[in-house]
């Protein structure tokens, strides 16, 4: 593969992998990916990002298709995984005038991954660098998906260069959206729900920065660059990071129960929060879908999770469901754990501790009944759920 003009004067210089078949450690990709950077040519010669390290020479042989590696007068760095930055190193290597331009919050992720001098620029939103002919509009997007993450707007040509936003991994048969026999509509929304669905109230935070950009072309990071109603793909990732709590007070009941005590519990618990007029859905963790387990954790104001204890831990359907909180955007959520135990009872601690820990919102201390509740108990756990109504409501 060579560079390919998207433009006049701007240019694909990526590669393609289309052997890769998991990405992140995380992500299957039955249809590899590419690492697409840009170079773009106005009196001054930019280039945006470059590629994972082992592809380098392909990358620096595509560059060097359009013009010398010691021409270029920039590096934009969007984005500092090391699929985007693997060869930042090299190619300063090999013309140490290069001057970067990233965000402020990528300036320390570049020293760390170079780990020598280097000429760096941290830009501010709306920043502009001018090429001569043409500029770079700067687009700061925070946790879009790294907290780093920036992008471009090249007015002269209406590119929008998105970085990591609105991908798919895909090796297509064409580098563009419009071309594809493959399902395309598929893959971007796969790429969305493995990649930035975690980050999806900053996703919708940052979306607006796009709302008055004329553009024709997404070029995006990884996958095809998005011609044809480009808009289209922008307005997909304003539907589905909508924030799904707005509009109802609900509050997702989960538990596990081996021989019905957490059961009880949760199902007093839910009926008093029901009484307090939430909106509850109650879900038995060994029955429930991921899908279904995902898209309630994001529509729901609070969750609650009711585990007993084995073996001085929480069964595996709870600890299932609480790796799931890590794939939704989670943050700050509020979220409180029951449970009926034997004699340790660490189960419910854990769970509250490693919910705590992802920067959820813990009600009090756990509350447990030790084997059958009792009337007291029920009372108490009554009076618990009340406190949690307050708590959420606050
Ligand atoms: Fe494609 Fe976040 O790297």
């Amino acid at each position: 593969m060579s560079a390919i003009a998207i433009r006049d004067k701007v240019f694909w210089v990526g590669v393609k992998d289309p052997e890769l078949r998991i990405f992140d450690i995380i992500m299957p990709t039955e249809h590899g990916t590419t690492y697409n950077a840009y170079l773009i040519q106005g009196e001054k010669t930019a280039l945006i990002d470059t590629v994972k390290k082992q592809f380098s020479d392909e990358y620096f042989a595509n560059i060097e298709a359009v013009t010398p590696l010691g021409s270029i007068d920039y590096l934009v760095v969007n984005h500092t995984e090391p699929d985007h930055a693997g060869a930042i190193l090299e190619l300063l290597n090999r013309n140490p005038r290069l001057k970067i331009y990233c965000s402020g919050a990528a300036v320390p992720f570049v020293k760390a991954s170079i780990n020598r001098d280097a000429d760096i620029t941290a830009v501010k939103d709306d920043q502009v660098l001018d090429l001569g002919g043409r500029k770079l509009i700067f687009k700061i997007a925070p946790y879009m998906h790294w907290p780093d993450t920036m992008m471009e707007y090249l007015p002269e040509e209406k590119i929008l260069f998105s970085c990591d936003a609105f991908a798919a991994h895909l090796v297509g048969d064409s580098l563009y959206s419009d071309e594809q026999t493959h399902n395309l509509g598929h893959e971007f929304r796969y790429y969305y729900d493995c990649i930035m669905r975690p980050m999806a109230g900053y996703i919708r935070r940052n979306l607006p920065k796009l709302d008055n950009l004329d553009i024709e072309l997404i070029a995006t990071s990884h996958g095809p660059i998005l011609r044809s109603n480009p808009r289209q793909w922008i307005d997909l990732y304003k539907e589905w990071t909508a924030d799904r709590t707005a509009g109802a007070e609900r509050v997702t009941v989960f538990y596990a129960s081996n021989y019905g005590n957490t059961k009880q519990l949760a199902d007093t618990l839910a009926d008093e929060l029901e009484n307090l007029k939430f909106e509850v859905h109650l879900i038995d963790l060994t029955e429930v879908e991921e899908k279904l387990a995902r898209d309630l954790i994001e529509a729901s104001i609070a969750v609650v999770i009711g585990t007993p204890t084995f073996n001085g831990d929480a069964p595996k359907p709870v600890w299932d469901l609480v790796g799931l909180f890590s794939s939704v955007y989670a943050l700050g959520k509020k979220a409180a754990v029951i449970g009926s135990y034997g004699w340790g009872g660490e189960g419910t601690k854990l769970v509250h501790d490693r919910l705590a820990g992802m920067k959820l919102k813990l009600y009090g201390e756990p509350y447990r009944a030790r084997l059958v509740p009792s009337e007291e108990e029920f009372t108490s756990l009554r009076q618990y759920a009340a406190g949690f109504a307050a708590f959420v409501r606050n």
